[in-house]
């Protein structure tokens, strides 16, 4: 049994962090924020600002039901019960879509990337929606897909690929993992098998 006693960090962590963070940005490409919804990203705003100010690509993996505070980032990456605690539960595809949609101008997001587990992944933009179905052949164990979804995204958009074909890469990537036990990484050439 594990039991954890949470604390918010402090003013001075989040402070001494942020600055790291600011030093750091210039030897990266892309950035990921994984919101864990823990406090470690107090100061959010302020990051994506500092990101995308310096031209870089950012990813956020979103928790809780203020999305406001990923506003301007490119892609944010919700699984379906995250996607339904913003904008509600939807009826059909077309409803999904249209509740997407308000969401994503709303935040001037580039893109939405819903991962939908057994369902594979769709990718919104102001182009549309492309759907991909999921490619495992046997499940073994799904947890860290999201991440892998997410990781790989961020490397191939930060390689030049353009958002769909990410996407298509990321969902082959996640294939792989959960064909997995524990906690797995893809490799490369895992994924150009694949
Ligand atoms: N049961 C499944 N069968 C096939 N593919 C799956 C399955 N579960 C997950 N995947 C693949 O992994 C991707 C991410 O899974 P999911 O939507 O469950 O992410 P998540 O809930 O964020 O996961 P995490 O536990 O890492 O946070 C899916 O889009 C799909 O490609
Ligand atoms: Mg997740």
């Amino acid at each position: 049994m594990r039991i954890d006693f949470e604390n918010s960090p402090t003013h001075e962590v989040l402070e001494a962090k942020l600055a790291e963070f600011a030093q750091r940005l210039a030897d990266c490409d892309v950035v990921i924020l994984s919101d864990y919804g823990k406090g470690g990203l107090t100061h959010i705003g302020d990051m994506i600002r500092l990101a995308r100010a310096a031209g870089k690509t950012v990813l956020v993996d979103p928790k809780g039901e203020d999305y406001a505070r990923y506003a301007g980032v490119n892609v944010i990456t919700p699984n379906r019960a995250e996607l339904r605690e913003v904008v509600g539960r939807w009826r059909d595809e077309a409803d999904l879509r249209q509740r997407v949609e308000k969401l994503r101008t709303e935040l001037g997001i580039d893109a939405l990337l819903l991962t939908r587990s057994e369902e594979g992944m769709s990718l919104f933009t102001a182009d549309g929606v492309v759907n991909e179905a999921a490619l495992a052949r046997e499940v073994y164990d799904v947890s860290g897909a999201g991440d892998t979804v997410i990781a790989t995204q961020a490397v191939m958009m930060a390689s030049g690929v353009d958002l769909a074909d990410a996407m298509r890469l990321a969902n082959h990537a996640a294939g792989v993992v959960v064909g997995k036990l524990g906690t797995a990484v893809c490799t490369l050439d895992e994924l150009r098998a694949s």
